[in-house]
């Protein structure tokens, strides 16, 4: 038997993905999204292994070390990508946990793939845990494993964490196997969501097992579980240092020069997915530009974008929409050297990253719907002088954190242009005292801090 461990992550990702060239080398880079970013420092600190999917189809890769941790890749067949990946997590999961934005579609040969991946993720974890270890599964694409891993190993301590947001009990009662669901769920010990209004709407449907919670806990065949909001965030120590490093400094100013010098920014980064609200930001930036408020010779908006599970009809449906608006935009506003709209359709490393949210006087963040949007918070801790302005979504989990941002509702195209403005126009003054205040925050609630208090609320065993 391999070595055991006492603490194991479970996530459909692991940290780094492997790309595989034209020419059939084979590399790994950083894998995409924030569920990435938050663990990857909670996992290393705790030398902890981590189950997940390597990005590829075929035989997984062997398991390997990295950084202070064990990864453990996890296999999927084409088939399986397809159902599992692209269709029951991100065509049915993803829209519905989202407000449905987009429309969600049902398909029973998905949800079958989806239970095979989560029972092989489940035996996987009962294989590497250590007697009476800590086991944290996380995310959408998993939430069938706690109650199985509860089945195969009663002796675990088994946390559940969800990063997106937990919809609406009438939303939720719109997947055809919910009972399924919310009886994956109820395998853990501790459950933990976003916002408390997650874990009300959770703690409400357990009625429709007969069950009856009171407060934060519920008794589920003897044992209890309990529910709870733990936000999620950053590495703030890592967005500081990197934001004191003076190549990234030096970086920065060299991005501002380039935009044409005292052009002032706004910066969207984001992955090209149709919760961000790109479409609505890019359509308030086309309208000021058109009626004037906004100039093209003082402006200039860069949108970095991620590409993001591009198989599934939608996503490719919104790059092309969102290509064909910046194009619009440029083509309408822009002059010979002076581009209105800068797209980036690629991933960064950090240290390019923090250069542009350094170089930002404004970063927008205007998703319809995000479990709490990490590049919020990002944007705040790398502001270390206190300049610049957050535009945030209402929509955000991190809005409720935030309330010095310049808050809007990304439906509301006016309110949305007013946003902008306001950002760009409000004194230095006041706007060092609201980052101030952000930065209070978001550096007193880091990542190191919300796993913490997620793991003392499971029981972690000290040391
Ligand atoms: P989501 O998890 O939905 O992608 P978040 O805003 O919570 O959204 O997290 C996104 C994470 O991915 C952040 O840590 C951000 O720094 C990182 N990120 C986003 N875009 C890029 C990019 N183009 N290159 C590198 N990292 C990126
Ligand atoms: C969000 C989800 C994560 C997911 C990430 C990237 O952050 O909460 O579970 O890993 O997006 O998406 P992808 O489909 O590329 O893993």
């Amino acid at each position: 038997m391999s070595e055991q461990y006492r603490f194991v992550v479970v996530a459909n990702r692991l940290p780094v993905d492997e790309i595989v060239d034209d020419d059939g080398k084979r590399a790994w880079t950083r894998s995409p999204g924030g569920l990435v970013s938050a663990l990857q420092p909670t996992v290393r600190a705790r030398r902890g292994a981590w189950i997940g999917w390597a990005g590829g189809t075929g035989e997984a890769p062997e398991p390997f070390a990295l950084d202070g941790m064990w990864l453990h890749p996890i296999a999927l067949t084409q088939q399986e990508l397809d159902h599992y990946y692209e269709g029951e997590s991100n065509a049915t999961i993803w829209p519905l946990y989202h407000d449905a934005v987009e429309t969600p579609a049902f398909h029973r040969h998905w949800r079958e793939a989806y239970r095979r991946v989560n029972q092989r993720f489940a035996e996987a974890a009962a294989e590497l845990a250590a007697p009476g270890a800590v086991v944290w599964v996380h995310d959408y694409q998993l939430q069938l494993v706690p109650a199985m891993l509860r089945e195969l190993r009663p002796d675990l301590r088994i946390g559940f964490f969800l990063h997106i947001p937990f919809p609406p009990v009438e939303l939720f009662m719109q997947l055809p196997w919910r009972t399924q669901i919310l009886k994956g769920l109820l395998g853990a010990d501790l459950v933990g969501f976003q916002r408390p209004g997650g874990a009300e709407n959770f703690l409400r449907l357990t009625h429709n097992l007969g069950l009856e919670p009171e407060g934060d806990r519920v008794v589920v065949d003897g044992r209890t579980v309990t529910a709870r909001a733990f936000p999620i965030s950053i590495d703030v120590d890592e967005m500081e240092k990197l934001a004191a490093d003076p190549h990234i400094r030096q970086r920065a100013k060299q991005l501002s020069e380039e935009l044409g010098g005292h052009r002032r920014l706004l910066l969207g980064v984001d992955r090209l997915d149709y919760t961000k609200g790109i479409e609505h930001r890019l359509k308030a930036y086309r309208e000021l530009l058109a009626e004037g408020r906004l100039s093209n010779q003082d402006v200039a908006l860069v949108q970095v974008a991620t590409p993001s599970r591009l198989r599934v009809a939608q996503y490719r449906q919104l790059r092309e929409r969102v290509e064909r608006e910046v194009g619009r935009i440029n083509g309408e506003f822009g002059e010979v050297g002076l581009a209105p709209v800068h797209y980036l359709f690629r991933s960064y490393d950090r240290e390019e990253l923090l250069a542009l949210y350094l170089a930002a006087d404004v970063m927008v963040v205007t998703p319809l719907r995000d479990g709490m949007n990490l590049v919020a918070k990002e944007y705040v801790a790398a502001r270390t002088d206190n300049s610049g302005a957050l535009v945030l979504s209402e929509f955000t989990g991190a809005a409720a954190e935030l309330p010095e941002a310049f808050g809007v509702n990304p439906h509301d195209v006016d309110g949305l242009k007013e946003a902008f403005v306001a950002a760009l126009e409000t004194p230095a003054e006041e706007l060092g005292e609201r980052m101030r205040r952000m930065r209070e925050h978001v550096c007193a609630h880091d990542v190191g801090r919300w796993a913490r208090e997620f793991l003392d609320a499971l029981g972690e065993p000290p040391g």
